[in-house]
């Protein structure tokens, strides 16, 4: 064989049978069995697209579509169904638009722009704190599930409009967002009631414009970007496509790992002593503060071990522009390849026991001896999550106030299915027992 031929042998080949993979329970499955049958790199025939899907789940090759190769890799078709919902937010738009927007929007997660929106995630958990805290008096279970979806979706909206969060959701009860939170299917009929949120949020933007008042939070720091080359601010349908990316992006992700970490904690009571020990000598007397979230370092690693477990975008796709060479393989221009945080973070070469949970791993030390690209949560290279410190930092809050009141166990005959959907959700919502400590 000659030495350009060996360079790109086509990927190996997978299963026979044609299928089509998408972030859903029937994929789930189907990769289970493929992923410890075929190895790191295989690929799947396709119904729906024109070429085999390419599955890779070893740390170097997911290096070079994300990070070292990622000019030549867009977003995948997955994300169709996604752009329906979101115009062209940042999350779906690709080239020379996401780059601008990106850097439009990124001082949005400076640091201490979130430290200031501590204030925000305090005032929503306190909410829920007194909700829990009747619960706790009266002996009545609470649905974890439920309670973290609406906790998520009230931080980011409050993160969002701050000061006029209470006039644009009329208060919790006729909160119009909260279809998000209760609308299990992303079908036809979630998009067209997403899109009549838009009216909203337009609405909003038009009165916050004509306030002229600024406020500590992202719609002043987004109305007051401008993009760098131009001097041009964003127009109107571009603020509220990425307002629209931001509600969606930044709830049902944190709301998944507040629920995971929950149930994680009630199922490991060695890590729920070592926790409960470093969330009682913390310094702080109410909810903690951003000061106090960055000494929660035990909790942080709570956090990412669940993030290990239960990442909530369990898979994703990128799209190759242009023929490529990955792993000594072809990869022919308009290959879908696949990524799975899921199944990456299972890896037993990188992982040893695997299925056990054990935020250790995250000791700076162990951290160093893996492969960087090994846990990947928030995806990696330019299009890594723009909100992974916001979403950290509001799970740390949130698990420092509870849990210093708080002991939560699961109620009897509970137990914990997955749910792989856009995000891995629990099949079942999560009833536990609350108890004062
Ligand atoms: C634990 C919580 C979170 C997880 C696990 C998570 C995960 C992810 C992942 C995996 C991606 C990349 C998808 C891809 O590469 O195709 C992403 C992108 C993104 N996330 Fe997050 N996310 C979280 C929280 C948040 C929060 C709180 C916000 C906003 C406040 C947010 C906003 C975004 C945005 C805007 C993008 C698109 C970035 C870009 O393409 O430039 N996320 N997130």
């Amino acid at each position: 064989m000659k030495v350009a031929e060996a360079k790109t042998r086509p990927v190996p080949s997978g299963p026979d049978e044609a299928f089509d993979l998408n972030p859903d329970e029937a994929t789930f499955h189907k990769l289970a069995d493929w992923v410890s049958k075929y190895g790191d790199i295989f690929s799947v025939p396709s119904v729906n697209r024109q070429k085999p899907v390419v599955l890779i789940n070893h740390p170097d090759y997911i290096k070079h579509v994300l990070v070292s190769g990622h000019e030549n890799y867009v977003k995948g078709s997955g994300f169709e169904m996604v752009k329906m919902l979101l115009g062209n937010g940042i999350i779906v738009s690709d080239g020379p638009f996401w780059r601008r927007q990106r850097r439009m929007i990124q001082p949005a997660f400076n640091k201490q722009v979130i430290a200031g929106l501590t204030e925000q995630m305090k005032l929503a958990n306190r909410r829920l704190f007194s909700v829990w805290s009747q619960h706790a008096e009266s002996g009545t279970e609470i649905n974890v599930t439920e309670a973290t979806n609406e906790l998520a979706l009230e931080i980011i909206l409050r993160a969002i409009f701050s000061n006029d969060y209470e006039r644009i959701t009329g208060g919790t009860n006729a909160n119009p967002f909260a279809i998000l939170t209760e609308s299990v299917a992303r079908d036809l009929q979630l998009a067209l009631k997403f899109r009549a949120l838009t009216k909203i949020v337009h609405e909003a933007v038009a009165h916050r414009r004509a306030s002229g008042v600024e406020q500590e939070d992202f719609l002043s720091i987004f109305l007051a970007a401008r993009d760098k080359d131009t001097g041009e601010p964003m127009t109107d349908k571009e603020l509220v496509d990425e307002i629209m990316t931001l509600i969606v992006a930044g709830s049902e992700t944190s709301a998944t790992t507040m629920n995971w970490a929950w149930y994680s904690l009630a199922t490991n009571p060695d890590v729920e002593t070592r926790f409960h020990a470093e969330i009682d000598s913390a310094g702080y007397t109410d909810v903690p503060g951003f000061d106090d979230a960055l000494q929660l370092v035990y909790t942080r690693q709570i956090i990412e071990e669940t993030l290990r477990l239960y990442p909530p975008v369990w898979l994703f796709s990128r799209k190759a522009v242009a023929d490529d060479a990955l792993a000594g393989f072809a990869i022919e221009a308009g290959t879908e390849i696949l990524i799975t945080p899921y199944f990456l973070h299972r890896h037993k070469d990188f992982w040893p026991d695997a299925e056990n949970f054990v935020p250790e791993r995250f000791d700076p030390d162990a951290v160093k001896q893996r492969h960087k690209l090994a846990f990947i949560p928030f995806s990696a290279g330019p299009r890594r999550c723009i909100g992974d410190f916001f979403g950290i930092v509001e799970v740390q809050l949130h698990l420092g106030l509870m849990a210093r009141h708080f002991r939560l166990r699961l109620s009897p005959g509970q137990s914990a299915e997955l749910a792989p959907e856009v995000n891995l959700r629990s099949k079942y919502p999560l009833m536990m027992q609350i108890q004062k400590r």
